[in-house]
């Protein structure tokens, strides 16, 4: 595996790779877990090559956020990397990425209004422009993320949309499931941040949420069922709730009772990290 953290390295490096064949980008912060090493496996079966990125990206992190606690552990995660037969690891620093004078922002509303983009303000525009500069720069034929951040998925598909990218087209950004640990828990960089304990009671989040859509399917009002959601979190020792929304899975427009393309969502802290999953209402 080829590693470069200069643009012209890049050009250099993917024209190369395009000479033999389809080019697909797997964009990450790095911390890597079996859920990005999957988005690695699942590009290598669409595509000849997979160029995968790591850059943890200042410009989504809030202020008060964990920007300079975030793991960064390049050798582990290029040996992981290098294992899944990656061919190039795009590592861009924050001055190649954003050099002196740097101005331009994308900002994709609508889907990016409710659930993390309330939460977390700028954090969506901040996602929107570093992949499309991440999309120009490694122009890929296709492109893969996880559906652990649906909203996330949701926005660059909008944007790669409204943008008319061909590089790649909006059909060749794929989705993959949520890779999920033994007791359900959604692999995440930032569980790493968890006490033992508090890893335990995290598994709570997963469980809980599928007892909530149990109760929805079973035709239980969705109002009284987020709210038993919540004081399971809270009881299990969650310190907060940031939401627990029923969705529509598309427009990711918020429901009152299931349409029959919902999906869950939540987010709550516990300890350190706030952790995020989704689920489908199915
Ligand atoms: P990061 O959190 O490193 O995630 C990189 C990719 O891995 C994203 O597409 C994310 O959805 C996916 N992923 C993370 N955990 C997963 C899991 N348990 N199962 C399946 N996929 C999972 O998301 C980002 O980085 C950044 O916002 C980025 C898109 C790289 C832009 O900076």
């Amino acid at each position: 595996m080829q590693t470069v953290t200069t643009i012209v390295n890049l050009r250099e490096a993917v024209d190369e790779l395009r000479g033999s064949g389809s080019v697909a980008l797997v964009p990450t912060m790095g911390a890597l877990h079996d859920g990005h090493l999957t988005l690695m496996r699942e590009a290598a079966k669409h595509a000849d090559h997979v160029v995968a990125s790591i850059f943890v990206n200042p410009r989504q992190f809030g202020p008060n956020e964990d920007l300079d606690a975030y793991p960064r552990q390049l050798a582990e995660d290029s040996a992981k990397l290098e294992g899944e037969g990656v061919a190039l690891l795009w590592h861009p620093g924050v001055e190649a990425m954003y050099p002196d004078g740097y101005s331009t922002n994308i900002s994709v509303s609508g889907v990016s209004a409710g659930l993390c983009g309330a939460d977390r303000p700028g954090h969506f525009d901040g996602v929107a422009t570093v992949v499309c500069k991440l999309f120009n720069q490694v122009r890929p034929d296709m492109a893969f993320f996880g559906e652990k951040d649906w909203q996330q998925l949701a926005v660059i598909r909008r944007m790669a949309r409204d943008l008319d990218l061909s590089f790649p087209q909006v059909d060749a950004i794929h989705g993959v499931p949520t890779v999920r640990e033994a007791d359900g828990l959604a692999m995440s960089s930032r569980n790493a941040y968890l006490s033992p304990e508090e890893r335990e009671a995290a598994a709570t989040l997963p469980r809980a949420m599928k007892e909530a859509i149990a109760r929805i399917l079973d035709g239980q009002e969705v109002t009284p069922t987020l709210g038993m959601l919540e004081d399971e979190l809270l009881g299990a020792g969650f310190a907060s709730i940031d939401y627990t929304e029923l969705r529509d899975a598309d427009s990711v427009a918020l429901l009152d009772e299931d349409n029959g393309n919902a999906r869950l969502f939540v987010a709550a802290r516990i300890g350190k990290p706030r952790l995020i999953d989704n689920m489908a209402v199915a």
